[in-house]
């Protein structure tokens, strides 16, 4: 087995065009600051708030980012659907029914031989999943065999659902992450087992906004109770994301938040 030694950078949701232009405009200075060697992305929220397209899809990949795990809005764009099924590093929840166009789990392998297997997943409560992601996990976990390092995307809701994961998946993955409510969450750490662990690692977008949205337009929603379009906020761009550092398999070192204004 190669040296386990790798540090994973993971960039939460990124929304719109703003959180496009942020994520491409930060990671050359993370990749100086982190020198990770994986970068993995949240890209659910990708095209203007909902879903991602292939052209954006491209975009990412060209910029560096090994994998782009998704949410409950895979779908929203039909054109990334057949996409969805010639890129085996963009992943839909793996708890979806299984005709469901995609897949969940992929494996990508680092210059000096260490293998990162993502895992994406989504939570029950509150979210449409075909199937339990406990027990589904459990079978991805499997299917992955024996890679160096495992990080799980746990793209769900409630909060003790997540915490739940990460006590579920303690010792036996790298890292558990939690994405979907777009605020990052103070719970950063390695639990006992040694996954490192967070809630929710928020999102990449404006923070001037309603969780990514135009914020007059959702203030409005909230005051008028009557549907509205919503908008991709703009205002106060900021990158939401975790570093972990690993040296032993399936082990983390450290966890570190990552909150940072556009640069
Ligand atoms: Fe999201
Ligand atoms: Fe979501």
């Amino acid at each position: 087995m190669p040296d386990a030694a790798a540090t994973i950078l993971f960039v939460g949701d990124i929304v719109g065009g703003c959180g496009r232009r942020t994520v491409l405009r930060s990671l050359p200075l993370l990749r100086e600051r982190y020198e990770p060697t994986f970068v993995v992305v949240n890209g659910e929220n990708a095209a203007g708030g909902l879903g991602i397209s292939p052209r954006i899809a491209d975009e990412l990949y060209e910029s560096g980012v090994d994998a782009i795990t998704l949410g409950n809005h895979a779908y929203h764009r039909r054109e990334i659907i057949p996409y969805l099924e010639d890129h085996p590093r963009l992943l839909r929840p793996v708890n979806y029914v299984h005709s469901q166009p995609g897949r969940g789990t992929c494996v990508i392998e680092s210059a000096a031989g260490v293998r990162l297997g993502v895992i994406n997943v989504s939570g029950n409560l509150f979210l449409k999943a075909a199937h339990p992601a406990f027990s589904e996990v459990d079978r991805a976990l499997r299917e992955l065999g024996d890679v160096e390092h495992v990080l799980v995307d746990m793209h769900a809701e409630a909060t003790s659902e997540k915490v739940a994961m990460g006590w579920h998946l303690d010792g036996r993955v790298s890292v558990v992450v939690g994405t979907h409510t777009h605020v990052p969450t103070a719970d950063a750490r390695v639990l006992p087992g040694g996954t490192a662990y967070i809630t929710d690692v928020g999102m990449t977008g404006a923070r001037g906004g309603v969780i990514g949205v135009e914020r007059s337009r959702a203030v409005e929603n909230f005051l008028t109770q009557m549907p509205g379009r919503f908008e991709p906020a703009s205002d106060d761009p900021w990158l939401m994301g975790i570093v972990v550092r690993c040296s032993q398999p399936r082990r983390a070192d450290a966890i570190e938040q990552v909150l940072m204004e556009a640069p």
